[in-house]
């Protein structure tokens, strides 16, 4: 055996190190207009699947460093997709435990997903006083809290260190990436802390770049009326902690269907399988482009891979079974 046991580069220490550098790619085929360059940051190659990869190992990395997660904490999050897995893969490289509380609404794919990653699955049955499952999982997270010791709540909506994951990750990596100056960025928003962590890294680079968050029909973080919304990840009935709103240009809100059609058509021209927030920016910025400058340089993220979603936005009963759209809205702030 020679000398040099790794003659192909550098070898990662774990999984964790494989998290971000992800690519950007441009969307020409699918925006064909010389005058809009579009430009996608593929974060559905991180190695759990998503961008949460980068909170969930951020919040969790910090935490061991400054002492506020113990060496051998009990980590404790309600999600019903994708950071839960980020936690999951994370916790698992860590030696830590994890309990992900989760709801009768959420996949069998992510339910499996978690408990062959080590979770402990904890599925909440009562509905809460809005007919959904919000409060219902944040009180038995704090049931958790008070009787597991050594627990810790990762609590995404609130936590800052959500925000600052994109800031010295996502959009540190766009910033260095990007040649030239974009001038629109388009993101989907949950808890908000992809955007923010975004805008606030990208205005230091692009002073003058409009921020156009993506929201779901159905959701209230930006005021909207609460309503229906089938797909996960985008979009909340709660508004975040974390949203300062006045650091948003624009919201473009975007139906269950106008995500499903985004995603075909992603997949259609350009080859690209992502999650249902990734056809919500599609939609998003197809529906914009005639009121931007021309001109146009726009930047977006595509957070998760598709495989997640066969039984939904590649699933042609379930997309029959969808209600027909209720608005067509764009809502500038
Ligand atoms: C697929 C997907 N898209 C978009 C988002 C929104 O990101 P954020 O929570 O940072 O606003 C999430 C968050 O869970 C997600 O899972």
């Amino acid at each position: 055996m020679p000398e040099n046991r790794n003659p192909y580069g550098s070898v990662k220490k774990s999984v964790l190190d494989c998290v971000g550098n992800t690519p950007l790619v441009s969307l020409d085929r699918l925006f064909p207009d010389p005058g809009f360059h579009v430009i996608a940051k593929l974060e559905l190659m991180n190695p759990g699947g998503s961008m949460k990869d980068r909170p969930a190992r951020f919040i969790i990395q910090q935490g061991l460093k400054n002492g506020t997660i113990p060496p051998d904490a009990h980590i404790i999050e309600s999600s019903s997709g994708n950071l839960g897995v980020a936690i999951a893969m994370t916790a698992k490289v860590y030696g830590l435990k994890f309990t992900c509380v989760v709801d009768p609404k959420t996949t069998k794919t992510n339910v499996n997903i978690l408990r062959q990653l080590g979770a402990n699955v904890e599925i909440v049955q009562e509905p809460d006083d809005q007919g959904g499952y919000l409060k219902t999982r944040i009180q038995r997270v704090k049931e958790l809290l008070h009787t597991i010791p050594d627990s810790f709540w990762i609590n995404q909506y609130a936590n800052d260190l959500n925000w600052q994951s994109h800031y010295y990750g996502t959009a540190k990596e766009m910033a260095e990436q990007l040649e030239e100056p974009v001038d629109v960025f388009f993101a989907p928003v949950s808890t908000s802390g992809s955007i923010l962590g975004c805008a606030r890294r990208l205005r230091e680079k692009f002073p003058h770049i409009r921020i156009v968050a993506v929201d779901a029909v159905g959701s209230v973080i930006f005021g909207g009326k609460p309503g229906k919304r089938e797909l996960p990840g985008i979009g909340s009935s709660r508004v975040p902690e974390l949203l300062n709103p006045d650091e948003i240009d624009d919201v473009v809100y975007v139906s269950d269907r106008e995500a499903v059609e985004g995603c075909r058509s992603l997949l259609g021209k350009e080859g690209i399988f992502a999650g249902g927030s990734s056809g919500s920016v599609v939609a998003a910025i197809r529906k914009t482009l005639p009121k931007l400058s021309h001109p146009c340089r726009v930047l977006t993220l595509f957070p998760d891979r598709g495989d997640r979603y066969l039984d939904m936005v590649y699933d042609d009963e379930w997309v029959a079974g969808l209600e027909s759209d209720v608005t067509n809205q764009l809502i500038v702030t």
